[in-house]
């Protein structure tokens, strides 16, 4: 399979370096899995430490190390061994709140070439998309990673993600994100260079394999006859789009394959809050529009899904009406999008290295 990573599912994820042997102080409380781990904290270990105005900086546990900052030095030392979540002081007296930082923290930081989707909307990709712990999922584009890594932690050791990415430098950026995240190549997952329309099903040539496809690209419509060769019967199908015209478009082609249940469709809020005394308000400022989500379920193959007995709003399925030109891009037309259709940028090769190379870094920074 091309640009496959070799897998064993029975291979334990290898530990980070430095991880707590037996018998070598106190034992972990949770399997060290790259970052995600509890317990004391180890060398080899991403602390993030926030001072008294709430500035974080994340550092990685060294014999030796030391953090410097204009206020004075804080050796690593200090906290090799110490409870997750003590405060420590550097040679001046300034004290610092020491975690070991959560997977959202690790997801917004991820240096990334494409635009990676955020912890609120994989949250909700977790939970509609039902997966589930032993699934296989099929993911398409990888992009950078983030949701692979949440889609891996969620399946867990017995179940598979298959990514499929077509382009190869995101690939790279994406096979370092997670391996950097997982401290090793992770058991369960496969990542594949391709189109999901043409690589989706060379993967289930003896039929249906898939619990779950998750896509999240420009133009999820054209890769429904291919997610629906590989789903099982009941499976979840689940689009992550930006815009209104590529849900319309991605929703209509479900209808058209005839075998999904009816979409649906929703976008989601998170909307901080102040906390302080008395004066607990909404933040001023929100992220207002991330992208949509769009689910339906496969019927049992050969089932024609039951439709919905609606009418249908004048116009809204007139083909006329789609395809005139006043109407471009709402749901008609048979044109190639690009990422400017929907007001993305491209990514500069340069992006993609400078990307690279903060991974590589961040890892003993
Ligand atoms: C927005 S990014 C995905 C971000 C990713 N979910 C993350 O969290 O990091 C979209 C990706 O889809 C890829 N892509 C677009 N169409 C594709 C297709 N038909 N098959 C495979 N990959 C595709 C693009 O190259 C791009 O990397």
């Amino acid at each position: 399979m091309l640009g496959s990573m070799s897998q064993n599912p029975s291979e334990p994820v290898v530990p980070a370096p430095g991880g707590t042997g037996q018998g070598d102080g106190p034992a972990p409380r949770a399997p060290r899995r790259g970052l995600d781990r509890s317990g004391p904290l180890d060398l080899g270990d991403k602390v993030q430490l926030s001072d008294a105005k709430g500035r974080l900086h994340t550092i990685t546990l060294k014999p030796g190390g030391e953090f410097h900052t204009h206020r004075g030095v804080l050796r690593h030392d200090q906290l090799i061994g110490a409870e997750d979540g003590t405060t420590v002081t550097d040679n001046h007296g300034t004290p610092y709140q020491a975690l070991r930082p959560l997977y959202s923290d690790y997801m917004l930081s991820m240096p990334r070439g494409a635009a990676i989707i955020y912890p609120k909307d994989s949250a909700q990709i977790l939970m509609w998309g039902d997966i589930f712990p032993g699934a296989r999922v099929l993911e398409a584009g990888v992009g950078s990673g983030g949701l692979t890594t949440a889609l891996l932690r969620a399946v867990g050791p017995e179940g598979s993600v298959h990514s499929i990415e077509r382009r190869e430098d995101f690939a790279e950026v994406a096979r370092e994100n997670v391996e950097t995240y997982f401290g090793a190549t992770h058991p369960a997952w496969d990542l594949t260079i391709g189109d999901f329309q043409d690589v989706a099903p060379t993967l289930a040539p003896e039929g249906p394999a898939v619990d779950r496809v998750v896509l999240d690209m420009l133009a999820p419509w054209e890769c429904i006859d291919a997610a629906a060769e590989v789903l099982v019967s009941g499976g979840v199908f689940l689009a992550y789009v930006a815009t209104v015209t590529q849900l319309s478009r991605t929703a209509e082609a479900l209808r058209d394959h005839g075998e999904f249940t009816e979409p649906s469709a929703w976008e989601s809020f998170v909307r901080p809050w102040h906390l302080e005394g008395l004066a607990v308000r909404p933040e001023h400022r929100m992220n207002a529009h991330t992208g949509f989500l769009l689910t339906a379920r496969r019927t049992a193959h050969g089932t024609t899904a039951m439709t919905r007995v609606t009418r249908p709003a004048p116009g809204s399925r007139d083909e006329a009406e789609l395809t005139h030109p006043d109407n471009e891009g709402f749901g008609g037309g048979v044109e190639e999008w690009g990422p400017e259709d929907i007001g993305e940028r491209g990514v500069a090769p340069r992006k993609i290295k400078r990307a690279l190379r903060d991974i590589r870094q961040g890892r003993d920074r």
